[in-house]
């Protein structure tokens, strides 16, 4: 599909890091496959730089983040003639007639891409508005986390609402353009061998998991701020919950998708007082060795505070109040500077009732169907086979659709049509996807405000309940799986992590 008409888009925080390491990579690549619809791409930033000192820096953050293959320079060539920078205060009104004198009258649609911090999102709105620069056809993309508890993100939403209607408004998680996660609703909702075996008579458990091996990087600022339940939790992990966890919707359509996620949402096990010592785990990491080298405590990095009580990992039980998942824990965990960076979904199926074999570890053999959305995209399958030889004895085997990484020790299941046979497909990254989506006004991997608000409601206890304790998080050594208390979770109902696959 090809976007005919041209767009100018608008990027603030055109300079900050999320500009520069997922944006610009993500558009250059949309150039490149020649679905970015003509028009320019207007970087707003606060420092005072001229434009050829901006390009540089976008150059560079592209070619360091976009795999050699598709380092071009005829499309660089291309690209570079779209950007322009302005810089600008954006709480200062009047500052906004720079924008208005880059922005062409004539071109028919805007996309303001707001990547700063969200308290920030309603100055930038009503300066839009009073600059006159939002016509009846402009989006607005929000950025996450969109406030920092329920109340803000009321505030924030309000804001918006006031000069763009909800089909305008594109709250992004990035979670949710990963093929992967896509390719889920397709495992789910197009094979029909899984319908009758996803719920809670077949499945034990589920694990949902974003380890990051980095630390917080140059972002303290934004991240003392915000920690990883805000960062992470609140929003990337219970996306993917709600993409596994919901009913079939009646079609693919933006509202009906996200009307069943937010059943989900509104399905979940509430988890206040005493309940949160006991399902929910914060982490803080201390120093260790990421990737064999020594690396700081959070306490010590650049920007953060000697005494910092922000989480850098979180781990939780969770229950959804329905009938297809009463009685199946989700499990989900995420940290910074962890033992590796990976990202999996783990659907544990329940063990064999009676085993007519020699099984040691029935409970390890249980099938297993793994989404694997980070490092190496794929699906995973893990059944039981016979090992080759005399006996009848039972090991694990492993069948494996991945895309892009075919490895010796799993079979490649391939598409069949023609088009897949022989030939890499690049898999694209997910700001690719939704960038695209929100051009071409396709809002159903978008978050409605009704759900946001729904997941903002469910976490504000647990938040609240931090904010008030006296306790610190659990600290854990950089470059573990983090503290044992999270271990500890699963333990005490007779699981483990999947870890080390
Ligand atoms: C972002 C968080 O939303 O997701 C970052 O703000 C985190 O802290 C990032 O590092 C992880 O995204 P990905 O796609 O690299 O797993």
């Amino acid at each position: 599909m090809q976007i005919e008409q041209p767009y100018e888009l608008v990027l603030f925080g055109g300079l900050g890091d999320l500009a520069l390491r997922k944006l610009f990579p993500a558009l250059y690549l949309l150039d490149l496959d020649k679905r970015l619809p003509q028009g320019r791409i207007i970087a707003v930033g606060r420092k005072t730089l001229k434009l050829n000192a901006v390009m540089t820096k976008i150059k560079q953050a592209i070619f360091s983040h976009v795999d050699e293959r598709y380092q071009d320079d005829a499309c660089w060539q291309r690209f570079s003639e779209r950007l322009q920078y302005v810089c600008l205060d954006v709480q200062q009104a009047d500052a906004y007639q720079a924008l208005a004198s880059e922005l062409e009258e004539t071109c028919p649609n805007r996309l303001f891409y707001l990547a700063t911090a969200s308290y920030l999102y309603a100055d930038i709105v009503v300066s839009l508005h009073h600059n006159q620069l939002i016509q009846a056809s402009s989006k607005v993309v929000l950025e996450k986390p969109i406030g920092h508890d329920l109340a803000s993100a009321k505030e924030i939403n309000k804001s918006v609402a006031e000069y763009f209607s909800e089909e305008q408004i594109y709250r992004i998680d990035h979670y949710l353009g990963k093929e992967t996660v896509q390719n889920l609703m397709v495992l789910r909702f197009a094979n029909s061998i899984f319908e009758s075996q996803w719920n809670q008579k077949y499945i034990d458990h589920i694990q949902i998991s974003i380890s990051e091996s980095l630390g917080v990087e140059k972002r303290a600022g934004f991240y003392e701020q915000v920690g990883a339940f805000r960062d992470m939790m609140q929003n990337h992990l219970l996306q993917l919950l709600c993409i596994v966890a919901m009913e079939p919707p009646a079609k693919m359509e933006p509202d009906a998708v996200r009307d069943e996620k937010v059943k989900v949402i509104k399905a979940l096990r509430p988890i206040e007082g005493k309940d949160i010592q006991d399902k929910v785990i914060r982490g803080q990491y201390n120093q260790g060795l990421s990737e064999g080298k020594p690396v700081p405590s959070y306490r010590n990095e650049e920007g953060v505070d000697g005494q910092s009580q922000t989480e850098t990992f979180v781990a939780m039980k969770v229950e959804i109040e329905n009938w297809r998942w009463a009685g199946v824990p989700f499990y989900l965990r995420t940290g910074k500077r962890l033992a590796e960076r990976a990202c999996e979904i783990v659907v544990q199926f329940k063990e064999i009732p009676h085993s007519i074999f020699a099984m040691q570890h029935k409970k390890t053999m249980a099938n297993k169907l793994i989404f694997r959305l980070q490092p190496d995209e794929g699906i995973r399958l893990q059944l039981c086979e016979k090992k080759i030889g005399s006996g009848m004895n039972v090991r694990p085997m492993i069948l494996s659709l991945n895309p892009d990484n075919p490895s010796q020790d799993f079979i490649r299941l391939q598409g069949n049509d023609n088009d897949s046979k022989n030939k890499t497909v690049r898999v694209p990254e997910a700001y690719e996807r939704l960038l695209f989506d929100a051009l071409a006004s396709n809002p159903t991997l978008f978050l409605r405000d009704d759900e946001l608000m729904q997941a903002w409601d469910w976490v504000d206890p647990i938040l609240a309940a931090w904010q008030e304790s006296e306790d610190s998080p659990e600290s854990y050594t950089a470059g573990t799986w983090g503290p044992a208390e999270a271990t500890l979770l699963l333990a005490r109902d007779g699981r483990l992590w999947n870890e080390n696959n």
